[in-house]
This record gives structure tokens, sequence and C-alpha cells, in this order.
């Protein structure tokens, strides 16, 4: 998949040094992509033990000096605190403000800030429209992040799926609801084209080719039910029962219920056209390919 990517881009400063807040399932990705393009990276995470753990984070420590030494590129991948604030920058905004060599900030948000249009579709002159709590933080903390006059740039991210991530899990944990809702669509976009994505858009920044907003998600919003679907058939798997959404919505946590309430479709022309970029799962049946040929390896 790198070589898939490593194609399009031209090749960082070799003294680049990306710091990456959050190194959950898309930091990890983000973080080897970085390393295989020869840049140096850190990567944090809330426990010592945890894998890929370069240095801690969290809201009680201190994050030392050095870390920021020659820091060139900044990523955060941490969603907002429960109280609105934006973890990195409640902690660390000065530290980044002194930070005199950077040359790209980003943060990892979400299109939920869009809010429900109906099926309609959103691009970056939408005006955001959040309607869940989270989504009311997550604008919030989009905004913050624009006021600090960094070089920032907010990637705006639907529903993310990869290896050890996607359909295959609750297939093969017999859990899978096949939840019917007519006319509903979800986006969704490869975690392997995030880490494309931000490698090509930190490489078009340096260019001055920088929109402070870019969608990143694949080219075809699809119902649920096609998703599963097509996971099954790769998988040999039998499908369960459909459940009309009406009845599926009586046991949904309320997490699951808050993202059948929102229905679009988004938009990537500017990253796909205008940028340029070119995505290495264009939709859910490459990705679902891709997650399932690597479902016995270890990742
Ligand atoms: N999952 C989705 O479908 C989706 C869709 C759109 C947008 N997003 C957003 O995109 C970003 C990346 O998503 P992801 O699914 O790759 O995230 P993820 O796997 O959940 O990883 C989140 C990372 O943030 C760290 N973190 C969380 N709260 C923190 C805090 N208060 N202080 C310090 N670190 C904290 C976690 O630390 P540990 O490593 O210690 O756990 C983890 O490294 C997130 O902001 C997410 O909300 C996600």
């Amino acid at each position: 998949m790198f070589q898939a990517i490593v194609k399009q881009l031209d090749p960082l400063p070799s003294k680049s040094k990306l710091i990456i807040f959050g190194g959950g399932f898309s930091g990890q990705k983000i973080a080897s992509l970085g390393r295989h393009l020869g840049i140096k990276v850190l990567c944090s995470r809330r426990h010592e033990n945890s894998k890929g753990a370069d240095f801690i984070f969290n809201t009680d420590k201190e994050v030392s000096k050095e870390i920021f030494e020659g820091a060139t590129h900044v990523l955060s991948c941490i969603p907002p605190l429960p109280n609105g604030e934006d973890p990195v920058l409640n902690k660390l905004k000065t530290q980044l403000l002194n930070s005199k060599n950077l040359k790209w900030v980003g943060y990892l948000s979400t299109t939920g800030v869009y809010g429900d249009t109906k099926g309609e579709w959103v691009n970056e002159n939408t005006s955001p429209n959040p309607q869940q709590k989270r989504s009311v933080r997550r604008f919030f903390c989009e905004q913050k992040w624009l006021a600090t006059k960094l070089p920032v740039q907010i990637l705006r991210l639907p529903g993310i799926y990869g290896p050890g991530r996607s359909a295959f899990e609750s297939l093969f944990a017999g859990t899978t609801k096949m939840v019917d809702k007519p006319g509903q669509v979800f986006s969704r976009v490869h975690v392997d084209d995030i880490a494309g994505a931000v490698f090509f858009l930190i490489n078009l920044y340096s260019q001055g080719k920088n929109p402070s907003i870019v969608n990143v998600a694949d080219n075809l919003p699809t119902n649920n039910l096609e998703v599963i679907a097509f996971a099954a058939k790769l998988a040999q798997k039998s499908l369960p029962a459909t459940i009309p959404f009406e009845i599926a919505k009586e046991t949904m946590s309320s997490m699951a219920l808050s993202f059948w309430k929102e229905n679009r479709k988004v938009d990537n022309k500017l990253l796909c056209k205008t940028l340029g970029y070119s995505l290495i799962y264009p939709d859910f049946k490459s990705g679902l390919k891709n997650c399932f040929s690597k479902l016995n390896m270890n990742y």
C-alpha cells in the first residue's frame, strides 16, 4: 500500500520531524507511513505500555520540551474532551506557538460537523451545522485550532475503516446487525487513504496550496447493507435477517443511534480533483478486499 501512496508524493525534507498526538488507529498508520518516507516521527499514547507509544500525552502529564525540538510538522488525532476543550491546545498551545520551525499543523476532525443534510452532498463550502453534542464540541475545537494562526489544516473524516476495523470483525464475531433504513447512506474512508492524504497535503501545503479545511472521504457513500453484503460475500458468510430501523433503534446505544440520525454524502472533489490526490481505495469494495486480504495477518 505504501508504494501506491509514495508514488504520488514528493519527498519531504530529510530533517522533517512529525509529532503525532494520539497514536490510535489512524495515528499509527500515519506514523508508519511517515517513517517509511524517511522522516522522524514521534507518536503519543496515554499509557506507557501501549503499542507505538514514543511518548506519553494525556490530560494530567506534561510533555518534555525535547519532544518539540526540531519539530516541523504536528498532527492531532485526539478528539475533544467532554468539556469541549481540545486536549492538545489546552496543554501545549504555548509550546506550539513557540515552535518556530513548524510548517504544517494538522487536525483530524469529523464530517459530523456538517450535521444532517437528509442525504444531500456536503463539501468544504457547506456551512457547518453540528447537531450532536460531540459534533458541536468538534466544531469548537476546529475553530480553536484555526484561531491559533499556526499553519493549520483541518482534515474532516467520515467513518474510518481498515484492517482490524471493518465489517469483517462483526461478521466473524456473529454480531452483525443488518439495519434497514431506506435512503440512508454513510460516507467512509480507508485508513491508508488518511495516511496518504496527510502526506500529500503536507507536500502541497509547502507549495502554497493550503486550503484550511479538506474532506478526506472515498468516492462512494453507500447504504450499510450493501457494505455488509459485500463483506459477507468475500468471507463466504451467511447474512442475518434485516431489521427495520424503527425496530432496531429500540435496542441501539445512544452513540449508534446518533449516527443513524444523520444522513449525508461527503464530497471529496477538493482533495481528489482540485488538489489531485488519487485514492488507493476509492470505494468500499476495493477497501474491503484489502481488509479481507489482511484478516489472517498480524497488523
Ligand atoms: N473512528 C471514526 O470512524 C472517526 C470518524 C471521523 C473522525 N474521527 C476522529 O478522527 C481522529 C482519529 O480517529 P481514530 O479512529 O484513528 O482514533 P482512535 O483510534 O480512537 O485514537 C484516538 C487517539 O487519541 C488518544 N486520546 C484520546 N483521548 C485523549 C486524551 N484526552 N488525551 C490524550 N490522548 C487522547 C488515544 O490515546 P490512546 O492511544 O492511549 O488510546 C488515541 O491514541 C479522532 O479524533 C476521531 O475522533 C474518527
